[in-house]
């Protein structure tokens, strides 16, 4: 399912002839690729199988090779979907994503600590964009009727996601946010999406491989749907890239529309072969999962003289206000040989500046109890 507004542009592009579609390349003679000199395919690719080269050209060209369509398979049918489209990078599948869906009469309602990606892909767009404060669903409601009108508000049903005269209204947010480190009320978020019938976007990017029995995020692990899901590569499962989950509508909208795919070079084979590898990997680390929960409570049980921020997640917030002091407390670690890493304003609001511990299923009990130990003695310091 698609807002309205995107299918009448995906008729206008095939009465036209302009519609695109992704096709393998199985001739011989090329007259396609931007291999100029030939090394992706003369003199990488018979060379050494690893080093096969890149894709040669964009997802339209000759950049659209099997393993890709492969992978995109695979993927979407991990995720019970009926469609993925593989951008570059998660920066890239917002951007991607947003700027091409959001027509100038729509409205969409971000969560405040929505990642980079996701406010740049929003500027790029004409639509209407308001914040949520975050997690927090009263905000949101607000915001719902408000862009929906008496008719919501009167605790009408939804209208299938769109008002002739408003447009379409979008939701989207982070399931595991990037610096906080907790969760998006995912249930609550669809509930409300679905009483006011917008359509709910999910960034997964650190859900992905973390959270759910099988790494799968968290949306799926809760059972629910929504419009979009981004998966990205680049975090937990150790790659690169992304991939955005949807129906086959949504896919083929964005392969007409989305300018970070079109526009650019695909991904190297090797590339989707990583990423095909670590997809058959981590649904299979249920132990580094579980590793990964009890280190998060042995940081969330430590005495510290630092406010931190409620997570379960292997993102944990240690407040340490002002640039200069999230800054120095940073270094005093570090000169004892941690590798932790200050998040300043304007990344965090002012104020909120503080050190983003990120746990691994490879750090031991012994590392996060010397972690605590310095924290302390780092106060004492100050
Ligand atoms: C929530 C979120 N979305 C998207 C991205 C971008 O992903 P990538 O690094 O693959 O461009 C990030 C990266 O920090 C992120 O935290």
């Amino acid at each position: 399912m698609i807002p309205d507004s995107l299918r009448q542009k995906l008729e206008a592009r095939a009465t036209t002839g302009a519609l695109r579609v992704l096709q393998t390349s199985a001739l011989a003679v090329d007259f396609c690729s931007n291999d100029y000199l030939g090394i992706a395919r003369e003199r990488l690719l018979p060379h050494d199988p690893d080093l096969n080269g890149g894709s040669t050209g964009s997802r339209l060209l000759a950049g659209n090779y099997p393993l890709l369509t492969i992978v995109e398979d695979e993927i979407a049918a991990f995720h019970g979907e009926e469609a993925a489209l593989v951008y570059n990078s998660g920066y890239d599948a917002n951007l991607g994503l947003l700027s091409s869906i959001l027509q100038k009469e729509d409205t969409i309602l971000y969560d405040a600590l929505s990642h980079a990606s996701i406010r740049d892909g929003l500027r790029l767009s004409f639509a209407k964009a308001y914040a949520f404060k975050h997690n927090d669903m009263e905000d949101l409601e607000r915001l719902l009727r408000r862009a929906r009108g008496s008719a919501a508000e009167s605790g009408g049903p939804a209208t299938g996601g769109e008002s002739a005269a408003r447009g379409a209204v979008y939701v989207v947010t982070e399931s595991l946010f990037s610096m906080d480190g907790d969760l998006c009320p995912i249930e609550a978020l669809a509930a409300l999406a679905e009483r006011y019938g917008a359509w709910l976007i999910v960034d997964e990017a650190h859900a992905t491989g973390v959270v759910g029995s099988r790494g799968e995020g968290l949306v799926q692990s809760k059972n629910q749907k929504v419009f979009a899901r981004i998966h990205t590569f680049g975090k937990a499962l150790g790659c690169h890239g992304a991939v955005i989950v949807g129906s086959k509508a949504l896919k083929e909208y964005l392969v007409n529309f989305s300018r970070s795919l079109i526009y650019t070079t695909a991904l190297p084979p090797a590339a989707a072969g990583l990423i095909r590898k670590t997809y058959q990997l981590f649904p299979t680390m249920t132990a580094e999962r579980q590793s990964l929960e009890t280190l998060a409570k042995q940081f969330q049980r430590l005495d510290l003289p630092y406010e931190r921020l409620t997570s379960h997640t292997p993102i944990q917030a240690v407040l340490v206000p002002g640039n200069n002091a999230a800054r120095a407390t940073a270094g005093a670690l570090q000169a004892s040989g941690l590798d932790v890493r200050p998040i300043l304003s304007p990344t965090v609001k002012e104020g909120t500046e503080r050190l983003r511990i990120v746990l691994h299923a490879y750090n031991t009990k012994e590392e996060v109890e010397l972690l605590g130990r310095l924290l302390i003695k780092t106060a004492k310091n100050n």
